[in-house]
């Protein structure tokens, strides 16, 4: 591995998410949210875990934030629980809610790390998701309030802003497959989400801007590498669909202010596009972003569809052919290429002005502990490949600031529950006591040197 160095006022970060990591789900008057209500259905989550307790970071965030400042973290990007700030959603804060994450940016500022904030890491109000939740426009005007209140009450010492993460999950996943919150299976139904997401995303960030807050505001889809399985026109064609369904749908808008005609065409065919109302993409075309925050995990291949699916778009998926590949825990292919690609093609054909990689990293299993500390040799591979591709785009001319890598501990993995372990700290889901990993000391080594010295 040849030597790589970063910028000095790189951002070297770590990302968690609230439902993820809080626990205290039903403390100090923080409501229910969307994720609640789905880990208690029955058959929805492995093992029948919950976010119940999760890492309890709730009333171990000091410890915590004492574990990123033993790393060296110059960034930490977490998300806010809007139930915990409006426990239904609207209507009066709850004065608890707003001083945990006072407390929580207050430790991070004292201890040098650079707080960066999340408004929707997926937990919605359940009150909210009631009234139709982010089906209906009305979601936008409720978000706009709650984003303008964590505005007026954290943004005096919080410059870094994110709106949505992964609107393609929360869309896709939660309407669409159903293996998220809250389990829809209805095309039309995903597509008013995504619409509804986007247009509150370019609202947010003109509020933000009227309120002068002197700070970087952005959005954080996740971008995946799409490589057509072979050379046919056919595969080609389903690679480019799937492109326009999973990318180009979120960055058309969010930095041209219209969505991509070709798929815009095949959803009007399909009668599943989305009510656009005028001045939706104004919205998003007037309000640029500052940045733009990347979650990169690997690439997918795409081939023609055989057969029939939820949404006929004509693609499918296909596992890797490369004997040399190699994949993680979640199955995901290894594939540090994709991100070098994705760094370059939001650059170029979006002129994208800041880049921050928002979520990186890898669940291994993570089984060998050696004097107390896990053994994690594969995550540090993971990682210092990443690191390599994302450098390599920063000599290529790519504007990328920084880099959280996901994530800070091992947490609660949506539908895999507990099963699945990213942190650069492991957790003891019975005591809370949190482990060292091999890679958290590599990171910390990093960090110092600015990148990896040969
Ligand atoms: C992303 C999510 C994040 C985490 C990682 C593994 O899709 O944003 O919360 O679950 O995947």
């Amino acid at each position: 591995m040849t030597k790589m160095i970063f910028p000095e006022n790189f951002v070297w970060g770590a990302a968690t998410a609230s439902y993820q990591i809080e626990g205290a789900v039903s403390e100090d008057g923080r409501g229910e949210s969307v994720w609640d209500r789905f880990a208690h259905t029955p058959g929805k989550i492995k093992n029948g875990d919950t976010g119940d307790v999760a890492c309890d970071h709730y009333h171990r965030y000091k410890q915590d934030v004492a574990l990123m400042k033993e790393i060296g973290l110059s960034g930490y990007r977490f998300s806010l629980a809007w139930p915990r700030l409006f426990p239904k959603g609207t209507g009066r804060p709850n004065p608890k809610g707003v001083d945990f994450y006072n407390s929580l940016i207050d430790e991070l500022l004292a201890a040098g790390i650079e707080p960066a904030i999340t408004l929707n890491h997926w937990d919605l109000p359940q009150a909210l998701q009631e009234l139709g939740g982010w089906m209906k426009r009305d979601t936008i005007e409720f978000f706009l309030e709650y984003a303008d209140f964590a505005f007026e009450t954290f943004g005096d010492r919080v410059k870094k802003w994110i709106t949505h993460n992964e609107p393609a999950v929360i869309a896709f996943n939660g309407y669409l497959f159903g293996d998220h919150a809250p389990g829809l299976k209805d095309p039309a139904a995903a597509l008013r989400v995504a619409h509804n997401l986007l247009v509150s995303h370019g609202k947010t960030v003109a509020r933000y801007r009227e309120l002068g807050q002197e700070g970087e505001i952005g959005i954080a889809p996740n971008l995946v590498h799409v490589c057509p399985a072979t050379d046919s026109p056919e595969d080609q064609v389903a690679a480019r669909v799937y492109d326009g369904f999973q990318n180009r749908w979120f960055l058309d808008p969010v930095f041209r202010g219209a969505y991509p005609q070709d798929m815009l065409d095949l959803y009007t065919e399909m009668g599943i596009a989305p009510p656009i109302e005028a001045g939706d993409l104004e919205w998003l075309a007037q309000n640029p972003v500052d940045f733009l925050g990347i979650n990169y995990y690997t690439r997918s291949i795409v081939k023609k569809a055989a057969g029939e699916s939820l949404l006929n778009l004509g693609f499918e998926h296909v596992g890797s052919e490369d004997p040399q590949a190699a994949f993680t825990e979640m199955n995901w292919e290894i594939f540090p290429q994709g991100l070098y690609d994705v760094l370059v093609r939001v650059t170029r054909d979006y002129q994208a002005p800041c880049i921050y990689i928002t979520e990186n990293g890898a669940a291994f299993k993570d089984e060998i502990c050696q004097d107390g500390v896990i053994i994690d040799e594969d995550r540090i591979d993971y990682l210092k490949a990443h690191f390599s591709a994302a450098h390599r785009a920063l000599q290529d001319g790519v504007r990328l600031a920084g880099y959280y890598v996901w994530t800070l501990m091992d947490n609660f993995e949506w539908a895999l529950g507990y099963t699945k372990r990213f942190g650069l700290f492991g957790v003891d889901n019975d005591t809370q006591e949190r482990i060292w990993k091999k890679s958290a000391q590599w990171y910390r080594q990093v960090i110092k040197d600015h990148g990896v010295q040969g």
